[in-house]
């Protein structure tokens, strides 16, 4: 990357891959491009998915968040060949699957382990043998792989329920036999929709053991749609998706590191850690050389900035006079709230007097934000009022 020219790194597809940090070139287990989406059941038919990019290496442990609604079982079951691609590719251990046949796609689906919401686990089968079909199909039965079966199950504290079947099971305990039935066969991949949703704190450590576990012995990849905050920190990465797009993918270390240098300002301490990570998770990470105009007065307003580093001057003020000085900014410092503020266009132009590294927050993001803390608004309209 020269460093003359600005960077802005916000979802996987702009280079935030080309951040993360991920020694030898892995194997990519998953391979999402131009992936969009379309119902046509309902009336008028709807677009659910637009244009997502997303690779996932060998070793890799994901979480993917957004609101409800916003595309994440849709981006999962086509990933795990539940659904059929309609526009762009969709690779697993690099076998397309838009055009399989039946056949095949049967065949890659057993590289997969599934952990939906709803489990089907077969109601007249006991837990073990829940696991042990699952197996079956892919394995011959040795007394060892009873073992194993066993083993894993004790493993999720289901040891004293080897025996039931799921109606003589709680929901939590029909999602661990689930979970014992998805990574049995030790697949490449492991796909997972609220795999922790019904589960308490300790079967919640044990699932995330297990799954960590198994993704360093066998080196399988794993994505998890969660808005379980227990998982974050044993995430590589986070990928979060709105209306239909990943917005941001970030690997776990940048999220620690922009929620740590946040956290130094009063501004954003109020907020308590899930918050704060929905907002880093938001957060664009943008790097500009000396004369860059970051913000040209009379445009609107659609960011919010945080300075990591280097000046910047606010300059070309609306109503101040040309011979005073401009203002400087430097690190810690934010500017472009007032104009997302009084929603009304940039009242001055900002502009950067030597090489500057910035965190910025789209205007929904930040809005949001404010909806969040009272702190939040009550601190921006403070040093709003005093830079008048
Ligand atoms: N079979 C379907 N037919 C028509 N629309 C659908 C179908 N399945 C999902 N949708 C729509 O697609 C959009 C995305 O749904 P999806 O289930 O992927 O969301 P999600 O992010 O998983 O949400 P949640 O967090 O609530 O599970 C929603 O607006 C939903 O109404
Ligand atoms: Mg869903």
């Amino acid at each position: 990357m020269s460093n003359n020219e600005s960077i802005i790194v916000r979802s996987a597809s702009s280079g935030s891959s080309s951040q993360r940090v991920t020694g030898e070139a892995k194997e990519k287990v998953v391979r999402v491009s131009n992936v969009s989406h379309t119902f046509y059941e309902g009336d008028p038919p709807t677009q659910v998915l637009f244009d997502n990019d997303l690779d996932l290496l060998r070793g890799e442990l994901a979480i993917m968040t957004g609101r409800s609604g916003s595309g994440k079982t849709t981006l999962l079951t086509l990933i795990g060949g539940l659904r059929r691609v309609q526009e762009g590719s969709v690779t697993i251990c690099d076998k397309e699957l838009r055009g399989l046949d039946k056949d095949e796609m049967v065949k890659v689906r057993r590289r997969i382990g599934f952990i939906f919401q709803q489990h089907n686990l077969f109601d007249s089968l006991t837990a073990r043998e829940n696991v042990f079909m699952a197996m079956q199909l892919k394995r011959e039965v040795s007394p060892a792989s009873r073992e194993h079966v066993d083993g894993l199950l004790r493993r999720l504290a289901l040891g004293q329920r080897l025996e039931f079947r799921p109606a003589e099971l709680s929901g939590g305990q029909r999602q661990r036999v689930a979970i014992v039935r998805a990574v049995v066969n030790e697949p490449d991949l492991i796909l997972a929709d609220e795999p922790t949703a019904s589960l308490d704190d300790a079967a919640t450590r044990d699932v995330i053991e297990l799954l960590k576990e198994l993704r360093e012995r066998t080196g399988c990849a794993i994505l998890v749609v969660t808005h379980d905050d227990r998982i974050l920190h044993a995430a590589d990465r986070a990928i979060r998706m709105k209306g239909g797009r990943i917005v941001s993918d970030l690997n776990t270390r940048q999220v620690l590191e922009i929620t740590s240098f946040l956290r130094n300002y009063k501004l954003f301490r109020e907020f308590s850690a899930a918050q704060m990570t929905n907002i880093v998770r938001e957060v664009a990470y943008e790097r500009h050389p000396a004369g860059t105009v970051i913000i040209r007065r009379g445009d609107p307003g659609d960011k919010f900035y945080v300075i990591k580093s280097g000046q910047v001057i606010v300059t070309d003020k609306e109503g101040s006079s040309a011979d005073r000085a401009p203002i400087q900014l430097g690190p810690g410092d934010y500017f472009g709230e007032v104009a997302l503020l009084t929603k009304k266009p940039r009242n001055a132009s900002v502009v950067a007097t030597e090489q500057v590294e910035l965190y910025s927050l789209d205007k929904d993001e930040f809005d949001a934000a404010l909806g969040r803390s009272e702190t939040f608004e009550e601190e921006l309209r403070r040093v709003a009022y005093e830079r008048q």
